[in-house]
């Protein structure tokens, strides 16, 4: 595996690929790798393209109150995890070869980047849409593997590459959890004991309107509430939103069809974690 900080020396080495025939997958990341980035690594692999991974914490997408100073780092560790995955390049810009001083150009997802994360974090997929459409030009892949878990981020960047006419296929891959159900993230390191407790009523409340779903309640409303009473019920967690909405226009939805997403945001003490499941109506 091979270390490229350089953008320059990324683009090229790219482009060389690209003349050889090769196609090239990219999975975008901040870093700090646990499995279910792995399991994006691993299906990028697959059918024999080359894979970059990017490991770049991007400042753009930090609102000002944010936790970017904090956010975990560990590029030593990373890089071997990376490389027992067949990365062929670990591509790790500095902020300052991506935003360098005189930098003024942003890419804005309208209607998809508002609602849900867009809401309580403004400016936020301004930055992640900027950083992604930038590394693209960079790795120019073929496929970019994102994760389901940042859900609205998927929507926002297929919604991009569709509006821009991106020549890459932005695929999503399932949420990869701990074996009790919390979802895999970086931020999981920042809980107590205490804490991590009580991360897990997320996911138990979105399991808890899944199961009134299976069991035929169609009405958003009794669905919502049957995962909030879960959600806040511990003293540790400050719902932030949830919502059960159209998977690809993440507009509300008032009842169950077809397939909905049912998406949540909370504060665990002074951590933010998301989550989400697929709902399936009739
Ligand atoms: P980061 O949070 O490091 O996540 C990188 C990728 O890993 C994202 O596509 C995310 O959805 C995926 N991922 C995170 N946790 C996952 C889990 N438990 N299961 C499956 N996939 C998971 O998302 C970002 O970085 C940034 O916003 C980025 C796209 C790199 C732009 O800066």
């Amino acid at each position: 595996m091979e270390i490229i900080s350089d953008s320059g020396a990324m683009q090229e080495q790219a482009r060389a690929w690209r003349t050889e025939g090769r196609t090239i997958a990219f999975v975008p990341t901040m870093g700090y790798f646990h499995q279910g980035h792995l399991s994006l690594m691993r299906y990028g692999r697959e059918q024999g393209r080359r894979l970059v991974v990017s490991l770049f914490v991007n400042p753009a997408q930090f609102g000002p109150s944010e936790d970017l100073d904090r956010y975990p780092r560990d590029l030593e560790r990373d890089a071997g995890l990376a490389a027992a995955e067949g990365v062929d390049v670990l591509f790790t810009p500095t902020a300052g070869d991506m935003y360098p001083s005189g930098y003024q150009t942003y890419v804005e997802v309208g209607e998809l980047s508002r609602g849900l994360c867009g809401a309580s974090r403004p400016g936020h997929f301004r930055g992640v849409a900027t950083v992604v459409l930038k590394l693209f030009n960079l790795a120019a892949p073929d496929v970019a593997v994102f994760g389901e878990k940042d859900y609205q981020q998927l929507r926002v960047i297929q919604q991009m590459a569709a509006d821009l006419n991106l020549p890459v296929r932005v695929v999503g891959r399932p949420i990869v959890r701990e074996p009790d159900g919390l979802a895999l993230s970086s931020r999981n390191t920042y809980l107590s004991i205490e804490e991590r407790r009580a991360a897990l009523s997320l996911i138990q409340g979105l399991n808890a309107a899944a199961a009134r779903a299976a069991g035929g309640e169609r009405r958003a409303e009794a669905l919502l509430g049957a995962a909030r009473a879960v959600i806040t019920a511990s003293p540790l967690v400050r719902l932030d939103y949830l919502e059960l909405a159209d998977p690809d226009t993440l507009k509300p939805v008032e009842r169950l069809q077809g397939a909905a997403r049912l998406l949540t945001a909370a504060w665990v003490g002074a951590t933010r974690l998301i989550d989400n499941i697929l709902i399936e109506g009739d």
